[in-house]
């Protein structure tokens, strides 16, 4: 079996990892497409060597742009690759610009598609991401589903054929890594922190960066929390925080802003939070596999079961709500499995080979 992976943002290398193992281990061939959407060391290369992921067979090197621009861009070289390669499958992950563009590209040429992470649903129609997973979700032949609630969103959209819900291939990795991670990393030493004794935080959604009085508001809840808060900065966010000249928000010593980090120091850094603050999906997850509560900076989230079982509380931007949410947080007892069984890098290929 010969599949032609698209890939191109951080998570989507994370995402990717188990299943190129999974791929590799039985002989299929996988040609590895990076687009290039995210390409700084920090963004892309680093998790490349972490998780001993193949490296890319070709890089489309799109760079930044407008969304209709970049994902042009990645359409017409992904079209070529894929009548290169004649593969069995197109297989996507997530929800980016490299998702759609690897859907459309399959979808275009006939060649059968596979979506990791379908049915994810905010239903808010300003995230770019949601324009993506549902295009590409309508574009699949085969429907790798995380949770049940991404299994009925698709049923309510008529799509029923070809859907798996095999869990959480993020799961799978941090099963996978999380030693490794914990044996290597020295992140704790280099910021001088100790464990459950900080919070940590991640920002980058557009509606929350590219806004000036949102943004200021959720910097200065940090501030206002006076604890000690790890704040890997994301591109677009630090690139927002300079052109807004708001950095002076949150130079109260409290705060530290670092670079984007490595997957096996965020493993680490998460693991020992006491709490996290975040609007990234896949951080909302992995702050449920170690059982730390999350604070999500978002008003709605494709990952309901976190917010269900009590462990991820939505507030939005707002200040108040941020910093009174994160003072009362009360932890649950209850915690279990809900991303499947840490083999869904297996179920996913062993479905892909039944399928082809
Ligand atoms: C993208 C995805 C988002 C995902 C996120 C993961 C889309 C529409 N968005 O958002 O779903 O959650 O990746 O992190 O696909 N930049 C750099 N260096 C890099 C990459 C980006 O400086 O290596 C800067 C550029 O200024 C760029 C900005 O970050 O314009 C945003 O990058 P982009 O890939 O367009 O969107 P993300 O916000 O990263
Ligand atoms: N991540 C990382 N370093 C960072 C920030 C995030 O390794 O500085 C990892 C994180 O552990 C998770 C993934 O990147 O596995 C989430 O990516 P991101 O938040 O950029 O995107 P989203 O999940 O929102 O699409």
């Amino acid at each position: 079996m010969k599949i032609v992976t698209v890939v191109g943002a951080r998570p989507q290398f994370i995402k990717a990892a188990p299943v190129s193992k999974a791929l590799n281990s039985a002989g299929h061939t996988e040609y590895l497409v990076h687009t290039g959407q995210h390409y700084d060391y920090g963004m892309s290369q680093i998790f490349f060597d972490e998780l001993a992921i193949p490296q890319p067979d070709i890089n489309l090197c799109v760079g930044s742009s407008n969304h209709g621009r970049q994902t042009g861009q990645m359409l017409i070289r992904l079209e070529e690759v894929i009548l290169e390669q004649q593969p069995d499958w197109v297989l996507v992950y997530g929800d980016t610009n490299s998702t759609l563009a690897g859907a459309l590209a399959a979808a275009k040429l006939n060649v059968p598609l596979a979506h990791v992470e379908a049915g994810l649903r905010s239903f808010n129609r300003i995230m770019p991401e949601e324009h993506n997973r549902v295009l590409t979700d309508h574009c699949a032949d085969l429907l790798f589903c995380p949770t049940e609630t991404a299994v009925q969103n698709l049923a309510k959209e008529g799509i029923k054929k070809g859907v798996y819900r095999v869990g959480d291939c993020m799961y799978d990795a941090v099963l996978d890594f999380a030693k490794r991670a914990g044996q290597q990393s020295k992140i704790l030493e280099t910021l001088a922190i100790e464990p459950k004794k900080y919070l940590l935080a991640t920002l980058h959604r557009p509606y929350n960066t590219d806004n000036k009085e949102i943004l200021s508001s959720i910097l200065s809840a940090f501030a206002d929390l006076k604890e000690t808060i790890v704040f890997p900065v994301h591109p677009r966010t630090r690139k927002k925080i300079t052109a807004f000249g708001i950095s002076h928000l949150i130079e109260n010593g409290s705060v530290q802003m670092i670079d984007p980090i490595g997957y096996f120091d965020m493993l680490v850094l998460e693991k020992n939070a006491q709490m996290i603050l975040t609007d990234s999906g896949g951080i909302q997850k992995e702050a449920y596999f170690f059982a730390v509560p999350c604070v999500t900076l978002r008003s709605e989230t494709e990952w309901l079961e976190t917010v269900q079982t009590g462990w991820n509380v939505l507030t939005g931007a707002d200040h108040d709500k941020i910093v009174s949410t994160v003072k009362s947080f009360v932890r649950p007892h209850e915690h279990s499995p809900l991303y499947g069984d840490g083999n869904t890098a297996i179920h996913i290929r062993d479905i892909l080979t039944d399928s082809a």
